[in-house]
Parts: C-alpha cells; sequence; structure tokens
C-alpha cells in the first residue's frame, strides 16, 4: 500500500524543462553573454528545475561554448542541449553537453504539412526517417534523447502518432509536443494529448512533453491542459520569455499546480518557489527585458492592494484577497537595507542572501561601486546590488567606457551634450545638441562611435522608494539589422541613459565579433 502511495505521488511529478537560456535567449533582444548565462544557470539549479536547455550548439560558437560551460559548471539538473535532425548538429550538441553528470541531446524536426512542404520540402516518410536517424545517432552519444516534432499542433493527427511511436521505438525517452507558433487553443491541445496516450501504443515508454508559444496569449493555459491529460513535463522559462510573444511562464505554470493541485490529479512540481522571484528579477536583469508591473506572480503588482475595500479585507483575514503568500514566491522580506556605514562583511553577506557568487576580484569592485553608490544614496536595497553587480558582469565586453558626461538643458537652453568615452587606451570626446539633454547625449555617442542607433524602447522606472532612487533605463536599439536591449542605472537619469545605450554598442561590437572570428552566419539567420 505505502509502495502504491509513494508510487503514485512520484507519476504525479511534472518534470519542469526550464528553456530560458535557448529558446528565451532567441528573444529579440534578449542575449545573454557566457559569464551571464552562467549565472543563471547556477540559480535555475538553486530553483530545482529538473532540466536546463543551455543552448543551441551549433548556432554558433559562442552558444556551444555557453553549453559546455553550464555543462561544466552547474550540478543537478540535466543539461540538455538542442539540435535538429542532422549528424553535425547532433556531435556538436554532445561535445557540449556531454561534460555534465546528466546530459541530454534534444533533436527536432518539423512535422507539419506546411513546414515539409515549404520549409524542408520532404514527404512524410523522409521526415519519418530523418527523425528516426537522427535519434538513433543522438543515442549513440547520450542516454538521454528527447525528440520534438516542430509544429505538432498543426500536423495531422495520424502523422503525428506514427512519427511519435517510431520516434520511441528510436530511442527517445521524451516526446516534448510543441505548439511552435502559439496556434492551439486548450481544450483542443488537451485533446491532442490525451490522444497521443490512446493511440500510440508504446506511448508508456516515454514521459510526454509540452512546449507551447505565446502567440494568442494561451502558452501556459495550453500547458495546463496538457498536464490534466496526461502530460507529465513542462518545457517553459523565466518571465515567458522566449520567440515572438515568448513561451509559457514557468512561475505561472508551477504556482498554479501550488495553488490549486486538485485540478491537476494532484500534479506537483520539485521547484523551490520562494527563489522565483528573485531568479524572475535575475533573468529580467540580464537580458534587459523589463516584466510588467502587472504580469502574474513576479509582477510589482502582483500582491499590491490598492483598492481600500480590498487592503480592508486583507488587513482582516488575508485569504479575502489574497490566494498566494508573497513569501512563497520570496517577495517578503527580501528587501533588507544596507547603507553607507555597512561594511563589506554585510555586502558579501547580502550578495550571499541574493544567490549571487563572485570571485574576490570581482568582489571589490563590486563593492567599491557599492560604496560609491552609497555615497550618493542613502539606502541600498536588494536591486540596487543586482546593479551593481551587473555593472561588473558587464566590463568583460565593455569596449567602449563612459568616463564623463556633461548635459546642459533647461527652458529656453539648446540641450547639449559633452561626452568623454575611454576605449582602451584611447579618450576620445565631443559634443552634440539634441532636443533634449537625453537625445543630445546619445547622438554625441552615435558621432564618437561612429555606429548609429535607432532607440526602439525606451523605459524608465525607479528601482526603489525615495526621492534619491536610481533610476534604471531599459532601452532596446536596431543597428541596421540588430536589435539590442541593455539597461543601465544611475541616480542621475541622463547617465543612465548614457551607460544603456552604450551597453548596447558594446553588446552589438561583441556579437559581431564573435559573428566574424566564426566566420558563419549570424547566430539569428541560423537559428531554427
Ligand atoms: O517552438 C518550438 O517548436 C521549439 C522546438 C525546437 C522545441 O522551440
Ligand atoms: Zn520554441
Amino acid at each position: 500500500m505505502k509502495t502504491k502511495t509513494v508510487k503514485s505521488i512520484e507519476s504525479n511529478r511534472v518534470t519542469i524543462f526550464d528553456t530560458t537560456l535557448r529558446d528565451g535567449e532567441q528573444s529579440p533582444g534578449a542575449s545573454m553573454n557566457q559569464r551571464e548565462k552562467l549565472e543563471l544557470a547556477h540559480q535555475l539549479a538553486d530553483l530545482n528545475v529538473d532540466v536546463i536547455e543551455a543552448g543551441f550548439p551549433i548556432a554558433s560558437p559562442d552558444d556551444f561554448e555557453a553549453v559546455k560551460a553550464v555543462a561544466l559548471a552547474v550540478k543537478g539538473p540535466v543539461i540538455a542541449g538542442l539540435a535538429r535532425c542532422v549528424k553535425q548538429d547532433i556531435e556538436r550538441c554532445a561535445d557540449a553537453v556531454c561534460h555534465a553528470r546528466k546530459s541530454r541531446i534534444h533533436v527536432f524536426l518539423a512535422t507539419s504539412a506546411i513546414h515539409r512542404r515549404y520549409k524542408l520540402r520532404k514527404a512524410c516518410s523522409e521526415i519519418l526517417k530523418m527523425a528516426v536517424d537522427g535519434i538513433r545517432y543522438a543515442r549513440r552519444f547520450c542516454r538521454d534523447v528527447e525528440f520534438s516534432p516542430e509544429d505538432a499542433s498543426r500536423t495531422e493527427p495520424d502523422f503525428l502518432a506514427q512519427i511519435v511511436e517510431a520516434a520511441i521505438d528510436a530511442g527517445a525517452s521524451t516526446i516534448n509536443i510543441p505548439d511552435t507558433v502559439g496556434y492551439a487553443i486548450p481544450s483542443e491541445f488537451g485533446r491532442l494529448i490525451g490522444s497521443l496516450y490512446e493511440t500510440v501504443p508504446n506511448i508508456s515508454r516515454a514521459t510526454i512533453s509540452v512546449h507551447c508559444h505565446n502567440d494568442l496569449g494561451l502558452a501556459v493555459a495550453n500547458s495546463l491542459a496538457a498536464i490534466q491529460n496526461g502530460s507529465r513535463a513542462i518545457e517553459c522559462t523565466i518571465n515567458g520569455l522566449g520567440e515572438r510573444a515568448g513561451n509559457a511562464a514557468l512561475e505561472e505554470i508551477v504556482m498554479v499546480l501550488k495553488t490549486r493541485p486538485e485540478s491537476f490529479q494532484g500534479a506537483w512540481t520539485a521547484i523551490k518557489t520562494e527563489k522565483l522571484y528573485k531568479v524572475s528579477r535575475l533573468v529580467s536583469r540580464l537580458t534587459g527585458m523589463s516584466v510588467q508591473r502587472n504580469k502574474a506572480i513576479v509582477g510589482a503588482n502582483a500582491f499590491a492592494h490598492e483598492a481600500g475595500v480590498h487592503q480592508d479585507g486583507v488587513l482582516k483575514k488575508r485569504t479575502t484577497y489574497e490566494i498566494m503568500r508573497p513569501e512563497d514566491i520570496g517577495i517578503e522580506g527580501s528587501d533588507l537595507v544596507l547603507g553607507k556605514h555597512s561594511g563589506r562583511h554585510a555586502f558579501q553577506h547580502h550578495l550571499q542572501r541574493l544567490g549571487i557568487q563572485l570571485s574576490a576580484r570581482e568582489m571589490e569592485g563590486a563593492y567599491q561601486r557599492f560604496i560609491a553608490l552609497a555615497d550618493k544614496k542613502k539606502k541600498i536595497y536588494d536591486d540596487d546590488l543586482f546593479m551593481i553587480v551587473r555593472e561588473g558582469m558587464a566590463d568583460s565586453t565593455r569596449i567602449y567606457r563612459l568616463d564623463y558626461l556633461n548635459v546642459t538643458a533647461g527652458t529656453g537652453t539648446v540641450p547639449t551634450a559633452t561626452v568623454r568615452l575611454c576605449k582602451g587606451q584611447q579618450v576620445l570626446q565631443d559634443a552634440a545638441c539634441g532636443d533634449g539633454p537625453v537625445d543630445a547625449a546619445l547622438k554625441t555617442i552615435d558621432r564618437m562611435t561612429g555606429i548609429h542607433g535607432h532607440l526602439l524602447d525606451f523605459n524608465l522606472q525607479a528601482i526603489s522608494a525615495d526621492k534619491d532612487a536610481q533610476g534604471e533605463v531599459s532601452i532596446r536599439v536596431q543597428f541596421g539589422a540588430d536589435i539590442v536591449s541593455a539597461k543601465a542605472a544611475s541616480t542621475d537619469i541622463v547617465e543612465a541613459s548614457a551607460r544603456a545605450y552604450l551597453n548596447c554598442v558594446n553588446r552589438l561590437l561583441t556579437i559581431r565579433e564573435q559573428a566574424r572570428g566564426a566566420r558563419k552566419p549570424s547566430v539569428k539567420a541560423r537559428r531554427a
């Protein structure tokens, strides 16, 4: 009896496969450098995800190195890499993930009629053979092989069932059903998963996973419908980051299962939910993609009660208006304050509390930046600490550094900026006018670097309370065909804007340099 209970609890466990580093990073402008990817992978392991998809090793040498670095350094979760069903991809993927204690090769191949006809120009029989050959080849390198029939939700159900059966026979132990273009609706997607359990004879030999995109805003709902129909693995990303409108948001799926287990046959995940908020903020900082204030679970307003009647209710009994506790997500009690008199020890202690690991040299640099900031503002909050650390991470890719900025602006004045930049040993200085102080500063930077960016988004947010708070500027800039995002913070918002813009320029130059070094098409062009 006891064994039976244990078994059924285990069979209801939902594997959380995090693809923030792969699909999430494919989000336009969300690229991360290797150092940042490693930092995030450690935090994902700390969150207790089951699988980390660390990248697409064949996409670029940089992707390969990042997957390899994660495989070498991150313990706990399975480390997966993505590959098309072609030998070269699979070999490259195997070379990157083989360093992990637990590794997985995730092969994919489009199966829908539209992809077969227009993209691959192959018949069903050829697709079937490619999938089987790819899985068999991947099994030569790795026991754990996952197969994704890309665009599964638009694939003819009979052909889908046929290829799933063949994939399991060929050795795939996870079959992932992607709603690649976010076209499915929950009732239909749930039925699709249920029908696979009914029609595929060897289905019990594999775990059925799903991977839903959010084009119609249904990624989480579709993933949950799949769980209700037997799926026990979900591919998702922190903050729902991902291609186009993104992927299913990990934090939403996990908290739905935690809050409403009775609606999901007791399905559960092993995620340490009290770490969700911290990881969400880390992803936002690393990618420069802000989380909307009213975003479920991790948005700034998710637990804010504005209406008087709600506040009154919450004070009398919290559960009148709160279905989850902020501390379950790690929101409360996180914002301890440091100040100018806090010593090195307190500073290090708070970084450790936030799960930030730095080398002795990085710690010293971060501490110096902390002292400089504490001189300008009274209270240093967690978000300020994240900023300080992020500034250090940018160092490795910092080609241009802002050394001096002076702007004159005001009613009846022509806004003018004087900028001094350092590039290696070179010191560059110039001045320009604009239609405001930010415009003047960015135009001056354009003149000095010779790279002209077009600002797609500009967001300014105070990152803590008080008038002396740092302003965080998040921007997205288009440079020709490339779109890059970055953030920077300062108590001076024009300086924050100039530094965020310069971070974009530096990021762009690094990406272009790597693409040149590889003498291969750009990362984006090679991605699936
Ligand atoms: O959206 C998709 O189909 C994918 C596959 C590679 C799993 O990302
Ligand atoms: Zn995807």
